[in-house]
């Protein structure tokens, strides 16, 4: 409608063809042996740091630049994708709730409320990823949240852990697990029955997303729900222990295999009955819609639940804004609203929007302020491509870049879109595996992507905007502070399997672009919020006011 209508832009013509390319984990570190960027052969992405000083630049891709809540937070992809698409900074998931708790409002909302009314005759169960990493969920949010569940009434306390690995270092599920049990046995100590029920590793047990794979779901399900697992133990610590030595092959944090916690019996402590109540603690939407929907849909065809019991669900927070799920919700969600892809879709902007399965919902969902589906459909097209399953992907570390460019060249050289926009996965995917060989590979395949968008744009006489969401690729080791390589107690470096703190590179260019553009030198301090603005200039569109300033000007030559 009106309240949509952009004003043209005084110097920038509109119509052109641009492709907006994500490099998911791609950031600019140090060159040396763990830049897996530096040592892999990438001559697109180098030709344009090398080519024109004017049209590349760093932004920055962590902390507060992107709504996190200090700048000791990496970058991540659902704040990452949030900023490029919003063209504003939200306090984010992290810190909405660490507010929420700090003034204790969290205990007097609705969602709060709606499960309180369990705890006098039921067990309150709390599900999520047992990490400092900031990413999904923090743990010192999760103490938090059992002292304040205890000291408002509840009586019997199930945690159902999810190890990380991913955000954090491998290894560190079992500092977390000792931190857990420790403020457990106070809440016993204080009468209250409250232990660890099950757990798994977050990539095989719970945490999938984009519906790549609901086995991963039914796992944590039947651990969790029904207190069904292949292994049984008398606690989480000798747990997680036992399983990361035992597997062969070994198990890492992230694909520790489903365990139940038994009692003397043998009996599963913690299945989830009728009247409990349970909430997912995770703040981040994208790995929780899926257990969201088994634990909320009454109508529910993606597994055989067993036993679907009448329980009061909560999630930290609303994790998708559309479908309105969860219903209920402990803390609301940033009101990310009037993103930039909802102005350009009221202004002509015809949009194609491409990843495969692991990364779809980035360029839609997250880009869209965590909104599933379309703005106007006769004006988008999101295509998805499907992504392997079941493998981890240091396995096949070209994934899907290569499909992507071929969707991405052929919805440019179809002419029906003016903005072609594109996740390529590769270099965060592969990173997180913590594999630096596969790394490098993944790093050239997802280069060779851009080649392609590059060579399509060129023949249209189109505009390409390339940039990233947040490191990963370029430093694959953990550092001290003066920045040299950190080894463990046995003299070996540790792997950094997560994302960094590392600004991101963006890039203007392509045949289309009018010459005298190029990025203004005062903003410095530009992060991913500005890229909105950008693109929309761009497409020969001002920006809204309120949108964080585009990082370019032009100038007459
Ligand atoms: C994940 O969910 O895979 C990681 O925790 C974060 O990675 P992403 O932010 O790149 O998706
Ligand atoms: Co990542």
């Amino acid at each position: 409608g009106d309240a949509f209508k952009l004003k043209a832009h005084p110097k920038l013509p509109k119509d052109k063809i641009i492709a907006l390319v994500v490099l998911d984990g791609w950031g600019e570190a140090t060159p040396d042996q763990y830049n897996c960027i530096h040592v892999a052969e990438t001559p697109t992405m180098d030709s344009l740091k090398q080519g024109a000083p004017d049209r590349w630049r760093l932004v920055k891709a962590h902390g507060k630049a992107v709504g996190l809540p200090t700048d000791d937070d990496m970058g991540n992809s659902e704040v990452g994708h949030n900023a490029l698409g919003a063209g504003r900074i939200y306090a984010q998931g992290a810190q909405l709730v660490d507010q929420a708790l700090e003034s204790g409002k969290i205990y007097d909302g609705e969602g709060f409320n709606y499960i309180k009314q369990s705890f006098a005759t039921n067990t309150l169960h709390l599900i999520g990823l047992m990490s400092d990493g900031g990413v999904h969920s923090r743990l010192d949010q999760v103490q938090l949240l059992l002292k304040g569940a205890a000291e408002h009434g509840a009586k019997k306390i199930r945690v159902h852990v999810l190890t990380d690995g991913r955000d954090v270092l491998d290894g560190s599920s079992v500092g977390f697990a000792e931190t857990l049990e420790n403020d457990l046995a106070k809440l016993r100590e204080k009468g209250i029955d409250a232990q660890v029920a099950s757990g798994g590793g977050r990539m095989y047990v719970s945490m999938d997303r984009y519906e790549n794979d609901w086995g991963v779901i039914k796992r944590g399900w039947d651990a969790q729900v029904l207190g069904e697992a292949p292994h049984k133990f008398k606690n989480v610590v000798e747990a997680i222990k036992t399983l990361r030595e035992e597997q062969q092959p070994k198990a890492d944090d992230q694909f520790l295999p489903p365990f139940v916690i038994v009692d003397e019996q043998g009996k599963a402590v913690g299945p989830v009955v009728d009247g409990d109540a349970v909430v997912t603690f995770n703040f981040r939407a994208d790995r929780m819609v899926m257990l969201a929907k088994a634990l909320e849909y009454e109508d529910f065809d993606k597994f055989d639940r067993v036993r679907f019991p009448k329980i009061r669900y909560a999630g930290m927070l609303q994790y998708d804004g559309e479908l309105k799920l969860p219903s209920h919700y402990l803390v609301s969600p940033p009101e990310i609203e009037r993103t930039s892809g909802e102005f350009l879709v009221h202004n002509g902007v015809r949009t194609f929007a491409c990843s495969e399965t692991v990364k779809f919902g980035h360029v839609t969902f997250f880009w869209n302020g965590n909104r599933s589906g379309y703005f106007k459909e006769d004006m988008e097209e999101y295509v998805e491509i499907p992504s392997d399953s079941g493998i981890s992907f240091n396995v096949k570390p070209k994934m899907k870049a290569l499909e992507i460019g071929e969707k991405a060249r052929d919805a440019i050289l179809s002419r029906k879109f003016h903005q072609i926009r594109v996740n390529i996965p590769n270099s965060d995917m592969v990173g997180h595996t913590g594999d630096i060989e596969a790394t490098v590979v993944s790093c050239k395949a997802a280069d060779e992507a851009v080649k392609m968008i590059f060579d399509a744009i060129e023949q249209v006489g189109g505009i390409y905007v390339v940039t990233a969401d947040h490191g990963n690729a370029e430093d694959m080791v953990k550092r001290n502070k003066k920045g040299e390589p950190q080894l463990d107690k046995n003299g070996n470096i540790q792997i950094l399997t997560s994302h960094t703190l590392q600004p991101v590179p963006i890039a203007i260019g392509g045949p289309g672009l009018a010459p005298g553009v190029r990025f203004r030198k005062d903003l410095p301090g530009g992060g991913l919020a500005n890229v909105a603005a950008t693109v929309m200039n761009l497409h020969g569109l001002e920006a809204p006011s309120d949108y964080e300033p585009s990082l370019i000007e032009v100038v007459d030559n």
